[in-house]
């Protein structure tokens, strides 16, 4: 692989010792995917923030990489295990919160910014068309990629962070314009909800593993619809791209983007997929939206399917602090605390330690949520769309 010489430089141990763990994990990645070069990117977004995830080892990691490292690039923080603030009234444990602040101080050292969300490009780390980027939270690498029509691997945390201080990352994947071609096409009903989109990533994402589909006919209109079916896509399968004929960027500029490979899903086959991840019977602890993290737009929506009516249920919205503060400067996040719901910020039920913070049983219209509450933290799980989580919430 072509280092440059200034890429030997850190490989050697010349920048210190940060850059040199981090060139050795970006030299191995390109050796395993036959990179030829290094790429320098614009941004990163690391994954592995909470503590939950990367115990005792992974904090070790950070504290020996930040005694002299430094990132080269604006990089944000995905969620970690807990609200920074609000962490005792939620019932966060001392002993996890502690550790989870050490895990925070050692990104805020390598000069990350602790925006703690899965949606970065709603929390000011936008990058543009066709800029090379290192991001590790699979929603985001997939909305990057596809909605934005950046480009990224599907890093890992070490690899995100290691591009971080590096600046660059191997050249590969869906770095190059051959890896981005789509591999099959998918004809699905015409959708509205978010939640259909959410189930059709799901099911989509199941049966083309790490294809890149090709979607025709859906005619979207949010990009909270898109970022529903990327979530399923990337939450069911390791998709890290895909397009929508007429709506995703690469697909408008290549209006001839075809696939060999061709899958048709029906309204019933949706249907049944949304049915395997909803438990009718349960009577939730807790009643979430915001997986991946909610737009401004979202928040309103639930506002409005409140019709002034107060929850009777434990009601949290997950959001970015750059979101929160959104809500807060149209008053809504005071209208919503008047009913009962909050907003909570920094962290997401899947990654905080929510057994211990009492919950059991969870209602959302987030696939990707209803599938790791079940499947990573053994809750029960009601699978709903967003007007009838709402009537849950205020039953
Ligand atoms: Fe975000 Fe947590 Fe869902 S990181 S995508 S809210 S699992």
């Amino acid at each position: 692989m072509y280092l440059t010489r200034e890429e030997e430089r850190m490989l050697a141990g010349e920048y210190g010792y940060a850059a040199q763990k981090a060139m050795e994990i970006l030299v191995a990645l390109g050796k395993v995917y036959g990179a030829e070069r290094m790429i320098e990117i614009k941004s990163a977004q690391v994954s592995g923030v909470s503590y939950k995830n990367i115990g005792d080892e992974g904090l070790e990691f950070l504290l020996e990489l930040a005694k002299d490292g430094r990132v080269r690039v604006p990089t944000t923080l995905n969620p970690c295990g807990m609200d920074l603030e609000r962490w005792r009234e939620l019932g966060v444990p001392e002993d996890f919160a502690e550790k989870q602040v050490k895990v925070i101080e050692a990104y805020l050292k390598l000069g990350i910014k602790a925006t703690l969300t899965c949606t970065p490009y709603l929390a000011g780390n936008l990058p543009k068309f066709g800029e090379h980027i290192a991001w590790s939270e699979s929603s985001a690498v997939i909305y990057a990629n596809s909605v934005i029509g950046a480009r990224t691997n599907r890093e890992g945390g070490p690899s995100a962070l290691a591009a971080a201080i590096a600046g660059r990352t191997p050249l590969y994947g869906l770095h190059l314009d051959e890896n981005r071609i789509p591999t099959v096409e998918v004809s699905a009903p015409d959708l509205t909800r978010e939640y259909e989109y959410a189930v059709l990533g799901y099911l989509v994402g199941r049966i083309v593993g790490d294809g890149t589909p090709l979607f025709r006919g859906l005619k979207l209109t949010s990009p909270d619809q898109l970022k529903a079916l990327g979530a399923g896509l990337a939450c069911a399968g390791g998709v890290a791209l895909f397009h929508v004929e007429g709506v995703t960027p690469e697909a408008i500029r290549n209006r001839r983007m075809k696939a060999e490979e061709k899958i048709e899903v029906t309204g019933s086959e949706l249907e049944e997929e949304a049915a395997k991840l909803n438990d009718e019977s349960i009577e939730p602890d807790l009643i979430f939206i915001g997986c991946p993290h909610s737009s401004i737009e979202q928040i309103t929506a639930f506002y409005s399917l409140l019709r002034e009516r107060p929850v009777a249920k434990k009601t949290w919205i997950f959001a970015s602090r750059a979101v929160r503060d959104q809500a807060r400067e149209i008053g809504l996040l005071d209208k919503l605390k008047k009913l009962g719901v909050e907003i909570i910020c920094d962290t997401c039920p899947i990654v905080a330690p929510i057994r211990e913070m009492g919950v059991k049983s969870i209602a959302t219209n987030s696939a990707k949520g209803a599938y790791f509450s079940r499947n990573l933290n053994k809750l029960k799980v009601k699978f709903k769309p967003l007007e009838e989580l709402v009537e849950e919430a205020v039953r």
